[in-house]
């Protein structure tokens, strides 16, 4: 975030950081959300959840109900200069509001482990690749040997946390922003030529087809709570970052427009990771409904047989692997470094004492993913691997209710017109009427339902 930062004085006395204008809080905003959610999740969710019905939702959800939840974090952060915690704290001091704070602020905290587990993956994958192992990545059961084999998954992942708790001691966050704005552009052009030799592979036209083309026999309740959960997830919405984000915004950016932007670049690049994984599913295994349902090991599984597949195989999975790793590393340094200003702002820690804390829970909760489908392969909660429970624990359940915190707090405590106002300060508010009606109605009826129904459907009284 802070490439672009400078710091001036706030209301409130205190210097804070600001970003330099409009083009670094979007840079800033795109380079946290574009991560392991766009070219991971997104992909394996669209194929799993009906291809098609799940992008058309997924849209609708983004434009509507993600749209009013990212300008309410953002005003509610520029308007108080606080991260989460202190920011439902300088509206009220009651209990729900206390505790919504906080769920907002302990989600990212939940979530760097296992996002750096998958980090370690992707690790895992690029150091194959640089010693030529382009052909043995391919095989089919390549990449279920390798996360159950006993410790291997550990070892990278630790790698991996390294990597960002270095990076978070030694304060070199900005250095590696700046990097990153440099290798996301390459990582579009790659993603372009990748997409493309896999739409163009024989048979994978009816993947193009079935991830563009919504087809309502595939549209299950499900689809709903899978597409609302990945919308928060990849915009990094109901997890206090664009609370924090917003407090470093200044008063003359168009809060609108820029939520706009940093959609357009975030769905972009998701739709682009759709286009190389779903057509490459169908090329090489006809559409194979158990591929389609492969989860969070998809990527790791067809892209491999992409590239084994082309002349330069070897060349693009480096590179593919290395940009992904970039994405994959900038945002859990984000996620971590909310956590650890969280520390700080609320225990009263140093940053030292906030980094170390961070790095333990990193280590133990990592390490129980890591292990899940190891050496921990008996731990089941609820049926889930421990990986798979705790992107459950913060998607389905955690990130609902912190939205509804947001919700309540703007229509409850300060007020739809606080919000607007802030908004309005720096342009017209253009989509006003549809903002009002989604936080006052639609988004806390939403919530709920899919709320309730994700918790049904995991303890199996509904199935859906
Ligand atoms: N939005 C990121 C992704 O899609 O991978 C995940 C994320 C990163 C969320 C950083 C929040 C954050 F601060």
């Amino acid at each position: 975030m802070a490439g672009n930062e400078k710091t001036t004085s706030s209301h409130t006395g205190k210097k804070r950081s600001t970003f330099s204008g409009k083009l670094g809080y979007v840079l800033a905003v795109a380079g946290s959300a574009v991560g392991l959610g766009n070219i991971w999740r997104f992909p394996y969710l669209a194929a799993k959840y009906g291809g098609g019905i799940f992008l058309l939702t997924y849209l609708i959800l983004m434009l509507t109900f993600g749209y009013a939840l990212i300008v309410s974090e953002t005003a509610l952060g520029r308007m108080t200069k606080k991260s989460p915690v202190g920011a439902f704290q300088a509206f009220s001091e009651k209990l729900p509001f206390k505790l919504g704070g906080w769920i907002n602020a302990v989600i990212p905290m939940l979530i760097v482990p296992y996002y750096s587990v998958i980090g370690g993956w992707v690790v895992k994958y690029l150091f194959e690749y640089l010693r030529g192992g382009t052909q043995v990545l391919a095989q089919d059961d390549y990449f279920t040997g390798f996360i159950s084999d006993g410790i291997s998954a550990e070892v990278w992942f630790l790698l991996f946390s390294l990597v960002v708790i270095v990076v978070l001691f030694a304060g070199v966050k900005h250095g590696v922003e700046r990097v990153s704005k440099v290798m996301m552009p390459l990582l579009v052009i790659l993603a372009v030529f990748v997409a493309g030799y896999s739409m163009t592979r024989p048979g994978a036209l009816e993947g193009v087809k079935y991830f563009l083309i919504p087809n309502f026999e595939n549209f299950s309740w499900m689809t709903v709570v899978a597409a609302m959960g990945q919308m928060f997830y990849s915009l990094s919405i109901a997890m206090g970052i664009l609370y924090t984000y917003g407090s470093y915004m200044k008063k003359e950016v168009d809060i609108e427009q820029s939520t706009a932007q940093v959609e357009i670049f975030d769905t972009g690049i998701a739709m682009l990771a759709g286009l190389m994984i779903i057509p490459a599913v169908f090329a090489f295994s006809g559409g194979d409904p158990d591929t389609l349902q492969a989860g969070p090991s998809l990527m790791f599984i067809t892209i491999p047989k992409v590239f084994a597949s082309m002349g330069f195989g070897t060349g693009a999975g480096i590179m593919f692997f290395l940009l992904v790793l970039l994405a994959a590393l900038t945002s859990a340094i984000s996620l971590a470094e909310s956590g650890v200003s969280t520390f700080e702002d609320q225990l009263g820690l140093s940053r030292h004492k906030a980094t170390v804390l961070m790095g333990v829970i990193m280590v133990l909760l990592g390490s129980a993913s890591a292990l899940g489908f190891g050496v921990l392969d008996f731990v089941k909660v609820i049926g889930m691997s421990i990986l798979d429970f705790f992107d459950f624990l913060t998607n389905s359940l955690m990130m609902p209710v912190a939205a509804l915190a947001t919700c309540l707090l703007v229509t409850r405590v300060a007020g739809l017109d606080q919000v607007i106002q802030e908004v309005e300060q720096s342009s017209r508010f253009k989509r006003k009427k549809m903002y009002c009606f989604f936080m006052k109605y639609l988004a806390p009826i939403c919530i709920v339902i899919i709320l309730l129904s994700s918790i049904a459907n995991v303890f199996g009284w509904i199935t859906m």
